[in-house]
């Protein structure tokens, strides 16, 4: 069976619009060899937005992805913006379409791919088979908490961090289903021991527990978390926790799989899913085609397979990823040495465009 989908497409800011444009051409290719339609709809978001428009996230822009089957977003970020007021922050953007969209349930994978073993920090003999998956709660939290300000003169600012029973129990249950389809393990990651919201958390997620009893949960404080990922990568399935802490774990698990961008995220609420890469816009790397696009890449097929239900075109990509990468094809964060052979962000989705095409892919080299 064929689909139809209309896709809106967010290049935003720094290597976005490189690894977006990599990863629209590798979807491209999957989505052709199986007959299915898909329009693209280009939208300004972020920086890229504010240079356009004054703002950075457009009613246009806004309107736009709440009526689509799917956003896909490279990365938004600008130094040009920092400290700038609301309407004008990149971060502030995303934030808001995250929160518009409702897409409380942020799913990061992060899997060590076979030939990767070494280019990371840690030891091969550490890391190798490490397949886990976070739950990142995307919607509440210290990041949307009120109230908030900043009094620079005074000397004071404020955040806050709240939580309620609902917003606890529906990321959980996304935490469960997702460990009921890999190996069964949740370990929920909190600050019981001093925060009044952990330990909401953590009642909440051993209730929402008892409904799938062929799941086991343990529950982990986050800077116990932080060291065994880098420990025992290996330990952990589906890793639950609220929004900062997941925030930063995921950049710690960009680490420990040889780099931050391999990784992928899907968004899941009740509307349009939104799916990015985790890493940010990279602004020293933008416009020279380095940046490694695989984590763009594995975005869409998370689009494809948790957004429209399509596996075989979403295995068809992540099977792609793997054989380029068991090839030696390699971006340049990949490398030990900036001179060691390396392929281009764009010569890189080609060869997974090619290996998927079943064409004769180009060599890293
Ligand atoms: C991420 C990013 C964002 C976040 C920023 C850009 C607002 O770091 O998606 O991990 O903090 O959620
Ligand atoms: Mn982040």
């Amino acid at each position: 069976m064929t689909v139809t989908k209309r896709i809106v497409v967010l290049p935003g800011d720094g290597i976005g619009p490189e690894v977006v444009d990599a990863a629209v051409g590798v979807l491209h290719a999957v989505v052709s060899g199986f007959g299915h339609r898909f329009e693209y709809e280009t939208r300004p978001i972020g920086g890229a937005a504010v240079r356009q428009s004054g703002t950075s996230l457009p009613q246009s822009t806004l309107d736009a992805c709440r009526s689509a089957d799917a956003v896909f977003l490279g990365a938004v970020g600008d130094p040009a913006l920092d400290g700038a007021p609301r309407q004008q922050s990149p971060e502030y953007a995303l934030l808001t379409l995250r929160k518009a969209l409702g897409v409380f349930a942020n799913l990061r994978p992060a899997k060590l791919w076979p030939g990767l073993e070494n280019a990371g920090p840690l030891k091969a003999s550490r890391v190798a088979g490490t397949d886990l998956c976070f739950v990142r709660e995307l919607t509440g939290g210290l990041y949307f908490g009120e109230p908030r300000h900043l009094d620079m003169e005074a000397g004071e600012a404020v955040n806050t961090l709240r939580y309620s029973r609902e917003e606890i129990t529906r990321v959980a249950d996304v935490a469960f289903r997702l460990a009921r389809q890999r190996r069964c393990v949740v370990t929920s990651v909190d600050k019981a021991n001093v925060l009044e919201t952990s330990r909401l958390w953590r009642a909440v997620v051993a209730e929402v527990a008892t409904g799938f009893p062929g799941v086991r949960l343990e529950h982990m404080y986050v800077d116990a978390c932080a060291m065994a990922l880098t420990l025992d990568p290996r330990r952990f399935d589906v890793v639950l926790t609220e929004n900062l802490f997941g925030d930063i774990l995921s950049d710690e698990a960009g680490a420990v799989v040889g780099s931050l961008g391999l990784l992928p995220s899907a968004s899941l609420g009740k509307g349009p899913g939104l799916y990015e890469p985790v890493h940010g816009s990279a602004p020293t790397l933008a416009g020279k085609d380095v940046a490694n696009p695989i984590g763009a890449i594995l975005s869409v097929a998370m689009m494809l397979g948790q957004g429209f239900g399509l596996m075989n075109e979403a295995h068809a990509i992540e099977a792609a990823v793997g054989l380029a990468l068991e090839r030696g094809a390699r971006t340049r964060d990949l490398v030990d040495r900036d001179d060691d052979p390396h392929l281009t962000c764009s010569s890189m989705a080609r060869y997974v465009a090619d290996v998927i095409m079943s064409a004769t892919p180009a060599r890293s080299a």
